[in-house]
């Protein structure tokens, strides 16, 4: 990783400017590029940000990128870019312009940053990460979906509340696609070590996976408009950070798998080793046969929308 410590975010939105926020607010970064098809909301959202630093005493600055080649040189890009689901529109349709989005971007991203790692959030995550993956071209641990942080931390905050205790000291874990099909592990789940099933009965962890399956939907339907953007926000975060400060920790990803836990071309999340060259390792833990089934489930979901977008020629029609 290089010095300069720039990290791009493509898409201000409520994800995007949260991201940089935080990232500001921390200030491990030098400077936060942010770029948006709405060129005014990235300019005000980062005189607001560079501000926030100055009262913050951060050095960090936000900056804006009006053209795709003021992204050059970025040692990390977080992609955020995306269209919201309009009225009549398909999950179908939405996959398509979503998809062209991915890949409008990512041929800026190869051009003009063609040593960055990537990081991918807009939905639907796990077909947006092979898109990327397919146009980027670079290697696979440079092309790294954001989601299972976040629903391991859904999952926590939902056992926390449960136990009415263990703030700060639960560890759940969830491996496969950001979806409805998602396999959470509460085998894999602790309190300070203590195994989840020891402080929680069969049912209550039962209800405990559905609602983390089902947290996205949770927050929409409060929200009416728009989806969840602090949890997601403060998860890109800690991945932008484990690569920036190589911290080589594990946390789980979304990757283009070759081999692993028996896949091969498409992208699942798993555990990975995060650091100075991306997903530096994937972990292969070993699951039983209700949690392999569930995995395969998960495969299933995210082959279904690459099929989709095979069935439309967009890989076809080249990158
Ligand atoms: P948002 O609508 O607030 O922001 C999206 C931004 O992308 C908008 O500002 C829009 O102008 C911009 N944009 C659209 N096309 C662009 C292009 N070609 N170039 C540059 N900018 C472009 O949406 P929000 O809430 O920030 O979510 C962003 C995406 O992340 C959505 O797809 C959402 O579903 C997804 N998401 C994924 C999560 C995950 O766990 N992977 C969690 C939360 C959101
Ligand atoms: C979420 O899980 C919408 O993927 C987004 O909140």
């Amino acid at each position: 990783m290089s010095r300069s410590r720039k990290v791009g975010i493509v898409g201000a939105g409520n994800v995007g400017s949260s991201v940089a926020f935080i990232l500001a607010m921390n200030g491990h970064c030098h400077e936060i590029v942010l770029r948006d098809n709405k060129p005014g909301i990235a300019r005000g959202k980062a005189l607001d940000m560079c501000q926030a630093a100055a009262a913050g005493r951060s050095h960090s600055i936000v900056t804006v990128a009006d053209n795709p080649e003021d992204l050059k040189d970025c040692d990390i890009i977080v992609i955020t870019a995306g269209s919201p689901r309009k009225p009549g529109m398909s999950r179908d349709d939405l996959l398509l312009i979503n998809a062209k989005i991915m890949r409008e971007v990512c041929i800026d991203i190869k051009k003009y940053s063609p040593n960055a790692i990537v990081i991918i959030v807009t939905n639907p995550l796990d077909a947006m990460t092979y898109v990327a993956y397919k146009t980027l071209g670079f290697s696979r641990s440079r092309v790294i979906g954001m989601a299972g942080i976040l629903d391991s931390a859904r999952m926590s905050s939902f056992i926390q509340e449960k136990l009415g205790y263990g703030g700060g000291q639960i560890r759940a874990s969830v491996m496969g696609g950001h979806g409805d099909d998602m396999v959470p592990l509460p085998r894999y789940s602790t309190i300070a070590g203590v195994p989840l099933a020891d402080l929680l009965d069969e049912s209550t962890i039962e209800s405990i996976v559905e609602r983390t399956k089902q947290a996205g939907a949770e927050i929409v339907s409060h929200l009416q408009t728009g989806s969840a953007y602090y949890a997601p926000a403060k998860s890109v975060a800690i991945m932008v950070e484990a690569i920036l400060r190589d911290t080589k920790q594990i946390h789980p990803c979304a990757v283009t798998l070759k081999g692993e836990y028996n896949y091969s071309d498409i992208v699942n999340g798993v555990p990975v080793k995060l650091g100075a060259h991306g997903a530096e390792e994937i972990i292969e833990v070993t699951l039983n046969s209700c949690e392999k089934k569930m995995l395969k489930t998960s495969m299933e979901s995210v082959q279904s929308l690459l099929d989709t977008l095979e069935s439309k020629n967009f890989f076809a029609e080249g990158a």
